[in-house]
């Protein structure tokens, strides 16, 4: 089998593979395997790729605008990334945004205030107490004339007087005043990043509703440092910043109460060890997260996962199965109901109260009984059955015949079946190859979808969903 030195294709190859890796989460490596394996596969559908739509610049727009442009305040912090930022003006200013630059005072170690003033032609803010802009309030204007805030970089440091609500230079004040959205794009030491005080920080921003890009993996500008940490490339950014700036898309789930379980149990065995499985949980987030975006007030109950909570969703953390049918059964009355969680089929019995010791007279024996089957429970409801209930069905064998069984024994409307034998990546990987089965009176629909993201599943679904929850409600 021939190999392939991704450090010897063309420059433009190498960029545009960094794009695209960055945008699906995965290793330029990985990236090139998920291409030559989906070409493959087209081939052998007969169908060929198709490229990602560029993002058309930003329709002129009435009113609110200097000069008609949508108007974005770009604060550079100052990182190692500060250079990009300067790209970064010039992929704004293409797409038809007016950009207006605020330095930090660490920024302008790293790039001048008249780079910025020159690429943007516009002047550019460095100081909170500058007579020349302050007699009007200034840091007010940059934080409400504008239609969006970008910050690129976002330093750890910058984040984390976000996080706090701090205001003792412009960027930061400006931060605090303003009431237009917000997009951060972060770049650090992967260290930095994945410091427990970045990692609170990050999330705390979310949960207020700043939308965050990034950082993506690869090289450090630091020698033989890599990891996540690399901020997003300019375009990556300026696409992200102008889908923010598009008009609100229709919201189809306005109105809709949608419940989502997601993730694995954990059954314990003692206080220290449980029993649990491969769900990352990232499927019944994308889920939870588009749901949200199409407007539905979402609640989602999770299994123990290493993933950020969705802004905009109500999340409930639980461990155990018997947890969380609990806080299934709490959150009704829902229109829809999605049981994406990998629940565990059993737990034991005869959980230790003390941690269970290593003894010469054996092996422990533990016991095992069923655990509630949560679909099955709320799909049979005689009062407050949700209009619609969808299972999952992750199986590794006989998928389709599986999946129909499930369906017909669940008592559920939809099921959403995928292969999750190892060989596919489903379990913990981003992709995710789905059918969805349901029911149509005696007979069953199926409709295989091609292999997508988890994001791109989860987007279908939803639509799926608002087109036949139109006509029900709790
Ligand atoms: C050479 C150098 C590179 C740096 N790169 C980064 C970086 O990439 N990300 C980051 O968060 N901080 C970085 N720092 C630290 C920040 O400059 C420092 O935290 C500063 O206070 C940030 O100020 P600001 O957030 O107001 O821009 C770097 C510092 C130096 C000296």
């Amino acid at each position: 089998m021939a190999s392939l030195t991704i450090r010897k294709l063309d420059e433009a190859i190498k960029t545009e593979l960094r794009l695209r890796a960055a945008r699906n989460g995965r290793s330029v490596e990985d990236e090139v395997r998920v291409i030559l394996r989906d070409a493959a596969q087209h081939k052998l559908a007969g169908t060929a790729a198709l490229p990602s739509a560029p993002q058309p610049a930003l329709p002129r727009q009435r009113g609110t605008m200097a000069g008609e442009q949508p108007r974005v305040t770009l604060i550079i912090g100052g990182g190692i990334a500060a250079y990009k930022a300067l790209d970064l003006i010039r992929r704004l200013k293409e797409r038809g945004l007016h950009v207006r630059c605020v330095l930090t005072r660490a920024a302008q170690q790293f790039v001048t205030p008249l780079a910025a003033s020159a690429l943007s032609n516009e002047r550019c803010y460095t100081d909170l107490f500058d007579p020349a802009s302050e007699f009007d309030a200034g840091h007010i204007r940059l934080a409400r004339d504008c239609e969006l805030i970008v910050v690129a970089p976002a330093t750890a440091d910058l984040m984390a007087k976000m996080a706090q609500g701090h205001a003792d230079d412009l960027a930061t004040a400006i931060l605090l005043a303003t009431n237009r959205p917000i997009l951060l794009a972060p770049a650090m030491n992967p260290l930095m990043w994945n410091n427990a005080a970045t990692r609170r920080n990050v999330a705390q921003l979310i949960r207020d509703g700043v939308v965050t890009i990034g950082p993506n993996a690869g090289e450090m500008a630091e020698a033989n440092e890599a990891g996540v940490g690399r901020m997003s490339e300019p375009i990556e950014i300026a696409d992200a910043a102008l889908q923010m700036l598009r008009p609100p898309q229709p919201r189809p789930l306005t109105g809709k109460r949608v419940l989502i379980t997601a993730g694995p149990t954990h059954e314990p065995i003692d206080p220290v060890r449980y029993i649990a499985n491969r769900s990352s949980g990232k499927q019944g987030f994308a889920i939870a997260a588009a749901a949200q975006a199409a407007g539905a007030d979402v609640t989602l109950i999770s299994g123990p996962v290493d993933l950020d909570d969705p802004a905009g969703v109500t999340v409930k953390h639980v461990e155990s199965a018997r947890d969380m049918l609990q806080q299934v059964e709490a959150a009704l009355p829902v229109d829809v109901a999605i049981f994406a969680a990998a629940v565990a089929d059993w737990r034991v019995v005869n959980e230790g109260v003390q941690k269970l010791k290593k003894t010469a007279g054996g092996l422990p024996q533990l016991e095992l009984t069923e655990n509630p089957d949560i679909l099955a429970t709320i799909a049979r409801l005689r009062e407050r059955r949700p209009p619609l209930v969808i299972g999952f069905a992750a199986e590794t064998e006989h998928l389709m015949d599986n999946a129909k069984a499930k369906l017909a024994r669940k008592g559920c409307d939809w099921i959403v079946a995928n292969d999750v034998s190892p060989a596919t990546g489903v379990m913990g990987g981003d992709r995710n190859t789905v059918h969805l089965l349901s029911k149509q009176g005696d007979e069953v629909r199926i409709e295989s979808w091609p292999v997508m993201s988890k994001d791109e599943v989860a987007v279908a679904l939803v639509e799926r969903i608002a087109a036949t929850a139109k006509d029900t409600s709790a």
